[in-house]
């Protein structure tokens, strides 16, 4: 599917966002493994957090949509109540839902395999299967990726319970082991010297202290997740595309209300501050385990700005957006200690650098970032979102800047985490 959208000189009234995609794929699988039904308020439609839906009634659970309230039920089967699947489990674009389940599935008393599409297939998975594999499961990967066959039935009794130490910060390495530590004997603890999103720590409840700098993160095996009515704020890194389009374009007023204000996720919101965005946040309030708040955007001048370090697990999701940002920013916007946009659902670092060059932009691409030089006046033209949701997103709000029109190949891309992207942006924009 393409997309055509011309430039824009306003963004104004009200974002209708989805439901934070993280934290939706976590309520599913915690409801899954509680004794109970639970509740999870205004689940996403979008294709990633439906994946982990579908695997899960693979596994024998049963959900249910309701239409009245706008709630998904899922009754769950406690720790030891899954069921072999009798065909692969399909995660569809879903590396959370590939990495999490993984951790589930390690404990199981039977054998299954996870696959996804060519984007999936293609990313990592040596990080979850070295853990596992030190917990006791079988755990065979097709190139160092999916599909991948987890079995736990040549093993007796449960899991061996770790302490492990993150490689990469990665929150779905960190909660895979962590929820593969429900099904062991003891005590298992993620070492996490770089903080990744911590919603798995949050909504399990679980123990986490600081030692030398590193979070020490403790699942305690047999016990099942807390049933209860979830509610998800809105998505902090859907956010994130009309924040930036707002900031740059030359009128508005935008607000994005219930966003997700989990400080482990928006880093990116001190970036754009830093980089003199006009963004405010009223409202700040916990519902349940995750803070949001209500968040207007108007237009502002930005400055460039150099990220790298500790902070970037905290806005990894982001940074295709900022590089946008940078376009329109006086001066060098930089960032670094990025490498892991590498492995995302498409070279992160490669897409953008080609689409915003496409745009005319200067873009200095490095192995572990990438450089951009503002402001730049860009001009519309054919662009290509490389089958990837932030990418076709970030690009539509490059386009938003750039003189006339341009064409997005691949729009369809969005679907995985904001099927309604563009009628937002349309609506908003006027357009
Ligand atoms: C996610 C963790 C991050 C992030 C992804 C969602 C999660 O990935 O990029 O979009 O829900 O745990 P990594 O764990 O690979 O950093």
């Amino acid at each position: 599917m393409k997309k055509t959208v011309s430039q824009a000189t306003s963004l104004s009234g009200t974002v209708d966002l989805p439901a934070d995609k993280s934290i939706s794929h976590r309520a599913a699988l915690l409801s899954a493994l509680g004794e109970g039904s639970s509740r999870i308020a205004g689940f996403p439609e979008a294709a990633d957090p439906q994946s982990t839906l579908s695997c899960l009634r693979q596994l024998g659970v049963d959900t249910e949509w309701r239409e009245a309230d706008g709630s998904l039920r899922i009754e769950g089967r406690g720790l030891d109540g899954l069921e072999a699947p009798d065909a692969p489990l399909d995660c569809g674009n879903s590396g959370t839902t590939m990495r999490l389940l993984a951790g589930i599935l390690a404990g199981q008393p039977f054998e299954s395999t996870l696959t996804g599409d060519a984007s999936l297939r293609a990313r990592p998975m040596e990080r979850i299967a070295a853990p596992l594999r030190q917990m006791g499961a079988e755990v065979a990967l097709t190139d160092g990726g999916a599909p991948l066959r987890i079995s736990g039935t040549d093993r007796a009794g449960p899991l061996r319970p770790i302490e492990y130490e993150l490689p990469v910060a990665s929150a779905q390495v960190k909660s895979c082991v962590l929820l593969a530590g429900l099904f062991a004997e003891g005590e298992t603890t993620v070492i996490e010297p770089v903080r990744a999103r911590d919603h798995t720590e949050r909504m399990l409840g679980l123990s986490v202290t600081t030692q030398d700098g590193a979070r020490h993160i403790t699942a305690r095996g047999g016990v099942p997740p807390r049933t209860r009515p979830w509610s998800v704020p809105k998505d902090f890194s859907a956010a994130a595309f009309f924040l930036v389009a707002a900031s740059i374009a030359p009128e508005g007023d935008l607000h994005l209300p219930g966003t997700g204000m989990n400080p482990s996720r928006n880093a990116f919101l001190d970036v754009l501050r830093a980089m003199g965005a006009d963004i405010d946040a009223q409202h700040e309030r916990t519902k349940g385990s995750e803070p949001r708040a209500d968040l207007t955007v108007r237009p502002a001048r930005l400055q460039g700005v150099q990220v790298g370090g500790p902070r970037i697990p905290n806005l990894i999701d982001e940074i295709p957006v900022l590089a946008v940002a940078g376009t329109c920013a006086e001066g060098r916007t930089e960032v670094r200690d990025a490498a892991e946009l590498r492995v995302k659902e498409t070279d992160r670092i490669a897409a953008m650098a080609k689409g915003l060059r496409a745009l005319g932009a200067t873009v200095a691409p490095f192995e572990d970032g990438l450089a951009v030089d503002g402001p730049q006046p860009l001009t519309g033209a054919d662009v290509n979102s490389q089958g990837d949701h932030r990418v076709a997103m970030a690009l539509a709000v490059a386009a938003l800047a750039a003189e006339g029109r341009t064409t997005i190949t691949g729009a369809e891309a969005a679907q995985v985490s904001f099927p309604g992207f563009w009628d937002e942006l349309e609506r908003v924009t006027g357009g």
